[in-house]
């Protein structure tokens, strides 16, 4: 197959991208197939500047906002379709979290040139960025979510509808970035004014203290469960990235009876949000055992340490595998084979 692997862009979470990227790129490469990067903000990247994208790994914190934005300034954009690696391409994967890249624009764009790519179509996408939105369709088909009330919100209707503690965050962004736990009431407000630094719409949730646990959708079935337990108390962007901030276990070390229900929780969140190719659904357990979904991921970490690959390992697909997987399914997809 002749595969796009479209990576960095400009969201908070490039560098996460371009890890992902490079790794999806030695592995299909490795599987014997014609491999070009694009960094959708800047173009084509020639082999041997692939390894200068990202020289030091991902940080401890994303990259500075000055940077994305004037990345953002010479953003490729629609001009993507002029590039003869993308435009060839049997397959476009789709190595970008957050921002153009898991919000559906890009599938737009894809479907409009005609390029197959890796994961859910646009619509799709574009509803599970929205966490907002996410919750109140997955809810809708009977699975539990957290209370919550967008923002802005006085802290008195925050502790009636909510409570404390309660977890503020943006409602379309990822990694964890500009997202809070908000112990007192007298905190809700600079967590708000953080969180809208990301996006203009900020979500003001229910605190889950209990267990967290996430789940990968390959096709249409669940992969073994992940137990996450982060050093912090919440999964931020430095547990995530860097290593030995958090365990990841997998398959969890749960009774056979929760893992099975919150596979059938996460599949039926895959289906009502209409994914497809793959997702990755978070969750964390209420105090009484009740499964909370918190959010469905599109486009979720692809290095091979990452939470997904991992699950798909734990099911007998090795990384270089799975990529491939995700290839086929695009194909499928379309009705086309490479
Ligand atoms: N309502 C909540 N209760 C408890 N922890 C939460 C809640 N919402 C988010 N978190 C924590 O923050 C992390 C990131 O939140 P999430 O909603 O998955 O957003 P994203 O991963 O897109 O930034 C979660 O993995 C979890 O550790
Ligand atoms: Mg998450």
């Amino acid at each position: 197959m002749k595969v796009a692997v479209l990576t960095g862009g400009t969201s908070m979470e490039r560098d996460v991208a371009l890890a992902s990227g490079l790794e999806i790129t030695a592995a299909l490469r490795s599987r014997g197939h014609t491999v070009h990067v694009v960094d959708i903000a800047t173009g084509f990247v020639p082999p041997e500047q692939e390894a200068a994208l990202l020289p030091g790994g991902v940080g401890r914190e994303p990259p500075p906002l000055e940077r994305l934005r004037e990345l953002e300034r010479g953003m490729l954009s629609a001009g993507l379709g002029e590039v003869p690696a993308v435009r060839q391409a049997d397959v476009a994967f789709i190595a970008l979290h957050g921002g153009v890249g898991e919000d559906g624009t890009l599938q737009a764009l894809l479907d409009v040139l005609g390029v197959p790519y890796t994961g859910s179509g646009h619509l799709a996408c574009a509803l599970a960025m929205d966490k907002d939105l996410a919750k109140r369709v997955v809810r809708d088909h009977g699975l539990t979510v957290p209370a919550w009330v967008m923002g802005p919100a006085t802290a008195d209707y925050v502790r009636r509808l909510v409570g404390y503690p309660c977890v503020v965050k943006p409602s379309k962004q990822g990694s964890s970035v500009g997202l809070t736990l908000v112990k007192r009431a007298r905190d809700l407000d600079p967590a708000v004014e953080l969180a809208s630094r990301y996006d203009d719409e900020v979500m003001i949730e229910q605190y889950v203290s209990g267990p967290e646990l996430t789940v990968g959708i390959l096709g249409d079935a669940p992969l073994p469960v992940i137990e996450i337990r982060p050093r912090h108390e919440l999964f931020d962007y430095e547990c995530k990235y860097q290593p030995g901030m958090s365990e990841e276990l997998c398959p969890a070390p749960i009774e056979p009876a929760l893992a099975a229900k919150v596979q059938d929780a996460a599949q039926r969140a895959h289906r009502a949000l209409k994914l497809g190719g793959y997702s990755r659904i978070d969750f964390r357990v209420g105090a009484e055992g009740a499964i909370f979904f918190l959010e469905a991921n599109t486009a979720p970490g692809m290095t091979a340490q990452s939470l997904i690959p991992k699950a798909a390992r734990a099911a007998g697909l090795a990384f270089p595998a799975f990529t491939e997987a995700l290839c086929r399914l695009a194909l499928a997809r379309r009705g086309t084979k490479a």
